[in-house]
């Protein structure tokens, strides 16, 4: 599969991405600067994944005379984390549109199996009228992104975006090939997943780096 080929998956390869993202790999970065970096991503990325937002123009008196000038329209907006990690990509999204609904997917990997176990999920309603955007930093097997993406299409919800911070191929094509009609942003696309389903070179364990546990 030729991922770059594919007009739904957006694979960002713009510098400051890419050297922040260089920044999150080094296991010597700390919790503090692991958080706003993944924030910062969050936004860097966001900027263009919500790039297809409507518009409606509105009238608005400048101090010289009143115009029709454009504003965010129609359909609201949601960000929905993956817990935990998801959680860290939110304020980033937020920066951008602070009035966003905020829902959440409780979800874990059983370290055995690498299948994803749901523990919660609250989605603020009406989920068929938002446009959401799912955020996790990491794509390994893609197994918690497929069932998350599942989950907010069972509650209604039809216009759903995916960013994460780095993918795995197999992660990718296993998405991309569950849910076709998503747009899928991925900050970098990585080598492989190793025997833990760990992706290689990746940043280690996320939700561990961000909030310090472990
Ligand atoms: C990590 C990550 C994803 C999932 C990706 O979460 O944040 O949710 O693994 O793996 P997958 O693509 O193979 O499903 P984890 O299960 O470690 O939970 P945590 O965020 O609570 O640490
Ligand atoms: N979850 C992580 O946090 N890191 C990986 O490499 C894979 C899954």
């Amino acid at each position: 599969m030729d991922f770059f080929n594919e007009q739904n998956i957006t694979i960002f390869d713009h510098p400051l991405i890419q050297h922040k993202i260089s920044l999150l790999r080094d296991k010597n970065t700390g919790t503090y600067e692991f958080r706003k970096l993944v924030e910062e991503i969050a936004m860097l990325e966001g900027f263009v994944a919500l790039s297809d937002l409507p518009l409606e123009d509105v009238e608005v008196e400048t101090p010289i005379e009143k115009c029709r000038t454009p504003m965010i329209a129609g359909r609201k907006l949601a960000v929905v984390p993956i817990l935990r990690a998801g959680l860290g990509m939110v304020d980033g999204v937020l920066n951008l549109v602070p009035t966003a609904k905020v829902g959440h997917i409780g979800m874990y990997r059983d370290e055995e199996t690498h299948e994803p176990v749901e523990y919660y999920c609250k989605l603020p309603s009406p989920t068929e009228e938002r446009t959401i955007v799912v955020t996790d930093p990491m794509l390994a097997t893609g197994g918690s992104a497929v069932d998350a993406v599942s989950q907010i299409k069972k509650y209604g919800g039809k216009s759903i975006k995916f960013m994460c911070i780095i993918a795995a191929p197999e992660g990718l094509e296993r998405l991309h090939n569950a849910h076709p009609d998503i747009q899928i942003y991925v900050g970098h696309l990585d080598r492989e997943l190793n025997d833990a389903a760990y992706i290689c070179p990746g940043l280690g364990d996320a939700g561990d780096r961000i909030f310090g546990t472990k």
